[in-house]
């Protein structure tokens, strides 16, 4: 059988850095069969956390986002493995923590829909896209 890896950006959110959790969350993520392959402690600005959620501009929440993501530092990270962006959500579990089903990092460690722990790209696309905004491409030589 061939084993195609991919590739995924995954953000540990402020919530998470603030209580010590990164840890946590990399254990998660590389029990569920993933590998960090690149990770960058970082205080986003707000034109960075701006431009990274652009695609949620006209959203009601859009200014609340901005604000938190830059309230503390994240953890951004290059997550690898076979079917990497769908196996990332499946351990995030769903957007709000409330609704995510139990193993999994948001319903584990997750505060609100907000302060959800990690966020995860939604398709392979997105993933090239975000992994290029935050990492060289001298950071991820296999
Ligand atoms: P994330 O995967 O980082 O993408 C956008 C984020 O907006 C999302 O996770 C949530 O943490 C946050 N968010 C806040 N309010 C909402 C909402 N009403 N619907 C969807 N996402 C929301």
């Amino acid at each position: 059988m061939i084993v195609t890896k991919q590739r995924t950006l995954s953000i540990v959110k402020p919530d998470a850095t603030k209580r010590n959790l990164t840890g946590s969350v990399v254990a998660m993520l590389e029990a569920g069969g993933l590998s960090v392959v690149a990770q960058r402690r970082v205080r986003l600005s707000e034109a960075q956390a701006r431009a990274f959620y652009a695609v949620h501009k006209d959203r009601p929440f859009y200014e609340a986002l901005v604000a938190f993501m830059t309230s503390e530092p994240v953890v951004v990270q290059v997550l690898e493995g076979e079917d990497a962006v769908k196996k990332n959500r499946e351990i995030m579990g769903a957007t709000d923590p409330k609704e995510a089903d139990e193993g999994t990092i948001r319903a584990a460690l997750g505060m609100s829909l907000e302060a959800n722990s990690v966020h995860g790209s939604d398709s392979p696309e997105n993933a090239e896209k975000e992994i290029a905004f935050f990492f060289a491409g001298c950071e991820l030589l296999d």
